[in-house]
């Protein structure tokens, strides 16, 4: 990971693109964006991402989802749950947002992302593109719902470093928007993310 956040290759030359965002824009019917949720395990960000996914793509969008859980079987299948290690898959997952993003999509980004330093480089990397969302439940009710079990091997000390048990989560201090799903449905947090999307890049 020595030297992740610095170019190391000299003679590069980057090239710009033969079709821009206007163009695509057009032919997709909305802009390209990240949806960047963030939020302690069980707290429903997968069951958002894929459900909001679904509704967008019902509509016409042209949408996909990078789940961590999921990215941690390929791209990021070198990486465990240190501090280190959770910066390099934020910062990897952002930098592939991006593309997917500057291609004209929206990119759906599950991952708990604990750090706000993380999160705030993943939004330089994205750039205008991007928007936080918290996808926010009590420690409590995450441990209850504890669809994995994995809070309750966390708790038996059988998983290190498990946000919210044994590695912080820093909660986001000024997030573009604020899901409650402790206290809403997940239909009713859905059409809040969907309308959210739709607000900051649809095209009326
Ligand atoms: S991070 O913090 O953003 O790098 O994590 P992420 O890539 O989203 O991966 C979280 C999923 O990995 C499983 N898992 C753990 N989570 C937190 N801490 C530890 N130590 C850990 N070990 C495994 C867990 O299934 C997480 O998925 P979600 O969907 O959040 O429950």
């Amino acid at each position: 990971l020595e030297g992740a956040d610095t170019v190391k290759a000299q003679n590069i030359t980057a090239v710009s693109t033969s079709v821009g965002p206007a163009e695509r824009a057009a032919a997709n019917g909305h802009l390209g964006g990240v949806i960047w949720l963030t939020g302690l395990s069980g707290a429903g960000k997968s069951t958002l991402a894929m459900g909001a996914q679904s509704l967008l793509f019902s509509r016409g969008w042209q949408v996909t989802v990078l789940d961590g859980d999921n990215l941690r079987h390929g791209l990021n299948r070198d990486l465990g749950f240190s501090a280190e290690e959770r910066a390099e898959n934020i910062r990897r997952t952002a930098e592939v947002a991006k593309l997917f993003a500057d291609s004209g999509m929206i990119v759906v980004v599950s991952l708990i992302s604990p750090a706000r330093a993380d999160r705030a480089a993943a939004r330089e990397v994205a750039g205008a593109h991007f928007r936080e969302v918290h996808v926010r439940a009590d420690l409590s009710v995450c441990e209850a719902r504890d669809p994995k079990g994995l809070y309750a091997k966390a708790r038996a000390g059988q998983i290190p470093n498990f946000t919210g048990v044994s590695a912080p989560y820093e909660e986001p201090e000024a997030p573009d928007l604020v899901i409650d799903t402790g206290r809403d449905s997940v239909e009713a947090a859905l059409a809040r993310l969907v309308d959210h999307v739709d607000q900051q890049f649809g095209r009326g």
